[in-house]
This record gives C-alpha cells, structure tokens and sequence, in this order.
C-alpha cells in the first residue's frame, strides 16, 4: 500500500526532466531503500544522463575515474601528464574552461592560498605571487559552468571570497585520514556523510588516523607528517571523497 502510494511520487525525481536526481535526504527515497524501491534509493542506480564533467588540476585521475566508473564523460586536466591513463587534457585548464562542461570538479593549487604557508604570506603578497594564486582561484569558481566544485585546504579565500558551503574530511568517506578539506559549491548538494549506522544508513565515518605530536607541542597527522616533501602525495584526492562525489552528484 505504502509502495502505491509513494509510486504517485515521480519515483523519487525531480519533476523535471533531470532523470538522474536522486535527494539524499528525502523521507521518501528513504523510505523506498527500506522497502527495496528503485535503483536509486539503492544508491545503483544506472546513468541515465551521461555527463560531460571537467576534473581541474587533476594529475592523479582520482575523481576524473570515479565519474567514468559511474558511466559520465569524464576528462582530467593538469599541466602534469597523467599519473593514471585515462581521459587527460595536459596542458593549461583555461585552454578549455569554456568547452561546455556540464560540471566541474576543481583543485586549483594552493600554495599561495592555504593557511599551512602564512608564514610566507608577507612574501608572496609583495612578489604577487598571492595574487595570481587568488585570479587563477576566482576563474574556476566563477566559470560558466552549471555544477562547480572549488575544493581546497583552510586558507584565505574563506574571508577573501565567501566561507565555503562544506568543510570534509576523508575519514568521513571511509579512508582512515585527516586533511581538511573546504569546498564551495555551485548548483551541487553538500555531500551526504554518516556519522554512526542509523535506521536508515550504514555509517560512512571510519577512525580519524593516527596523529603524531612533536616535542613543540604540535600535533599534525602521521600521514601528512611522513609525506613531508612529497607534494602530490599530499595532494592526491582520497578514493572515498571522490567516490562519493561521483555517487552522489554523478
Ligand atoms: C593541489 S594539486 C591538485 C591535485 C589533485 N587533487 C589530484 O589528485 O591530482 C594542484 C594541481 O594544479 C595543477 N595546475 C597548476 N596550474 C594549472 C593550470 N593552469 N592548468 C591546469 N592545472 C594546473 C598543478 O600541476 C597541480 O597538479
């Protein structure tokens, strides 16, 4: 009966042609994954609209082959060529900015902007260097494109820009790690994240990682601590923040 009644609600769509929608938080859609409802509720829904999504300053291929994995039109973009074979424009992201990306999911660098180099600040504002580090920053953000992800760490485009809409970290995705990670969002959802197993869904969230402390007194990850030195492990998307992106917004 309940099953009827809810068949009268568009099978958990918006009533627009927007085929692929799926409401993370609706009572509905929930009540449907109790009651073995649609590919959607489920969250195995097939791909009904392919979309042709750009990943920004993307070397790894992390996002660019979870949205693939997903059945969307994926492409990375980085001036390093591809760590992962696979869709990759190498070469400057403003090339083509303007292709006619349905989305795009960026990571502009941000040596100059993320809080962890405030020590250099003074610096880098004299050489300019902050300053073509927050253009290159607004260009993404402010690209003509439907659905925009800006991601980066903590740093000074909250108070320069806007505060961003979701602040993650990749241990409330499945991957044992803190990185905070900020991301502005532009026509997308925050993404869905579980805390403990409840009624309705199985907790996302893992264990935190290890920290290490240093006779200092400060306390840092164990993995970003070892990493020292390595920036693209450092800057590496983690598997289950870019699974989750493709699921929920794919
Ligand atoms: C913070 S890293 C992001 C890495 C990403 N999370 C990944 O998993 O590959 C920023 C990246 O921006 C790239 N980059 C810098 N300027 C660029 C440009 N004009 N066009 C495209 N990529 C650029 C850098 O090469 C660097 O790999």
């Amino acid at each position: 009966m309940l099953r009827l009644l809810l068949s009268g609600r568009n099978n958990g769509r918006r009533p627009d042609k927007d085929r692929s929608y799926c409401p993370h938080d609706d009572i509905y859609n929930r009540l449907w994954s109790i009651l073995g409802g649609p590919d959607c509720a489920r969250g195995v829904r097939s791909v009904e609209v392919r979309l042709r999504v750009l990943v920004a300053c993307e070397f790894s291929g992390i996002v660019r082959d979870a949205f693939i994995a997903r059945g969307h039109d994926a492409m990375s973009c980085d001036l390093l060529p591809p760590e992962s074979p696979g869709p990759h424009y190498t070469g400057s992201v403003f090339d083509i900015l303007n292709d006619g990306w349905d989305m795009m999911i960026a990571h502009p660098p941000c040596t100059h902007l993320a809080c962890s180099g405030a020590a250099w600040f003074e610096k880098k504002k004299k050489n300019g260097k902050q300053q073509n580090g927050i253009d290159f920053f607004m260009k993404l953000a402010e690209a003509s494109i439907n659905k925009i992800c800006v991601e980066n760490p903590v740093g000074i485009m909250s108070s320069l820009w806007r505060t961003p809409d979701q602040i993650i970290q990749p241990y409330y995705f499945g991957d044992e790690y803190q990185k905070t990670t900020c991301l502005w969002l532009k026509n997308l959802l925050k993404l869905k994240h579980i805390k403990v197993d409840d009624l309705f869904d199985k907790a996302t969230h893992v264990n935190k990682g290890e920290m290490i402390k240093y006779a200092s007194g400060k306390v840092m990850p164990k993995w970003y601590a070892e990493s020292r030195g390595n920036g693209h492990l450092r800057s590496r998307t983690f598997q289950g923040i870019a699974k989750a992106m493709a699921e929920q917004w794919g």
